[in-house]
């Protein structure tokens, strides 16, 4: 008999709780195993008791698979390496979640993330001996060594549907639509929400832009006859001075947002075309997954719990050519997977029309 744990780290996204599902479904139905559910991206260790909860097979049923977020909770902030104190000081609680896994007595654990709480969960194992297989999930889809991360196809539809809806009111005022996706760095959600969503102009963080060739292709569809144009623009697109849009938190904490405003006072000004913007945000992350999604939350979830069961440890498990795979955790988090500006994507959104702002048409 074995005990695994299971935690989701970094920010939601669509899927996430069909991973769960799909381990503890393996690890019970299969080999026997008890699965742990570790609170709130792994700082459910650090607690006294240890903040988790046992899985059994009834919490795998009904309305799991489909529900959005994740049922364990999560965070993008707190690592434990330097934990922010109410204090105001950073203390290293590494040790303190070591011992929680120990305290449960765990001999496996599966984490659910990103690059960076890949990287510290990565971490945490190297120092305490913890068995660790990782599973990629992120809308970001920047993670290396996976064709896909879980929640990222979620995000694209979610997307896609923004300008289903955005299109038909920008036809009948006679508007430009700008909608501002996420992705962090990557441009990944943009470039496939434009295609399938039909956009004029795409811009992402991978392609500089000069916003007279955005104001150009504007102007062309006007002088043809469309009375409308959409445009994409990924968060982490900068000014043409290179400055990000970002949004400043209380505590003093930027993120990206605010480059669709930027960007629609530019083309009035350049086009004297009627603008508004869409910041699309976190309806990106929540709800329903896709069943592309479902399918990769399956497939991962069962791979991983198969991984433990051979002993292999480290390990993130990918999907690539229509097959599982997994690779170790450290090549994983050390590439990085940006839009491929040469690659198939771009160049059919090229081959469709779509104005990347750049002199490549
Ligand atoms: O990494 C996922 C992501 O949704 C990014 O696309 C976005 O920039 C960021 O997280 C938003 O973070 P938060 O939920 O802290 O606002």
């Amino acid at each position: 008999m074995k005990k695994i744990g299971i935690l989701t780290s970094g920010g939601d996204c669509a899927g996430l709780n069909a991973i769960i599902r799909a381990v503890t479904l393996r690890a019970i139905q299969k080999y026997g195993w008890e699965v742990y559910g570790i609170h709130q991206g792994g700082h459910g260790l650090m607690k006294r008791p240890v903040g988790a909860v046992k899985l059994d097979l009834s919490f795998c049923t009904g309305n799991l698979l489909r529900q959005g977020g994740t049922v364990l909770g999560t965070t993008n902030k707190g690592d434990p390496f330097a934990y922010p104190m109410e204090d105001g000081t950073l203390k290293d609680r590494s040790e303190e979640l070591i011992e929680g896994y120990n305290i449960i007595k765990l001999d496996a654990m599966i984490g659910i993330g990103g690059d960076g709480s890949q990287a510290i969960l990565r971490k945490l194992a190297q120092q305490g001996g913890l068995n660790l297989v990782t599973i990629p999930k992120t809308i970001d889809d920047d993670l290396s060594h996976t064709e896909h991360s879980v929640g990222f196809m979620t995000a694209v539809d979610v997307a896609t549907e923004a300008l289903d809806r955005l299109q038909p009111t920008a036809a009948s005022h006679d508007r430009v639509m700008i909608l501002e996706v996420m992705g962090r760095d990557a441009g990944h959600i943009a470039l496939s929400a434009g295609i399938a969503g039909g956009a004029d102009v795409i811009l992402i963080p991978e392609i500089p832009y000069q916003i007279e060739k955005v104001a150009h292709k504007i102007k062309s569809l006007q002088e043809n006859g469309h009375n409308f144009a959409l445009v994409v623009v990924s968060e982490a697109v900068g000014k043409e001075s290179g400055e990000k849009a970002k949004i400043m938190d209380l505590s003093g904490k930027a993120r990206y947002g605010g480059i669709s405003h930027y960007l629609a006072d530019c083309i009035t000004e350049l086009t004297g075309a009627e603008t508004r913007f869409t910041v699309l945000g976190h309806v990106q992350r929540g709800g329903q997954p896709i069943f592309q999604d479902r399918v990769l939350a399956a497939v991962f979830g069962v791979h991983a719990v198969d991984l433990i069961a051979e002993g292999k440890f480290d390990r993130m498990v990918g999907w690539k050519n229509r097959q599982v795979v997994d690779v170790p955790i450290l090549q994983a988090i050390e590439g990085y997977q940006a839009v491929d500006v040469k690659g198939t994507l771009v160049k059919t959104a090229r081959g469709l029309g779509i104005c990347f702002g750049d002199d490549d048409f």
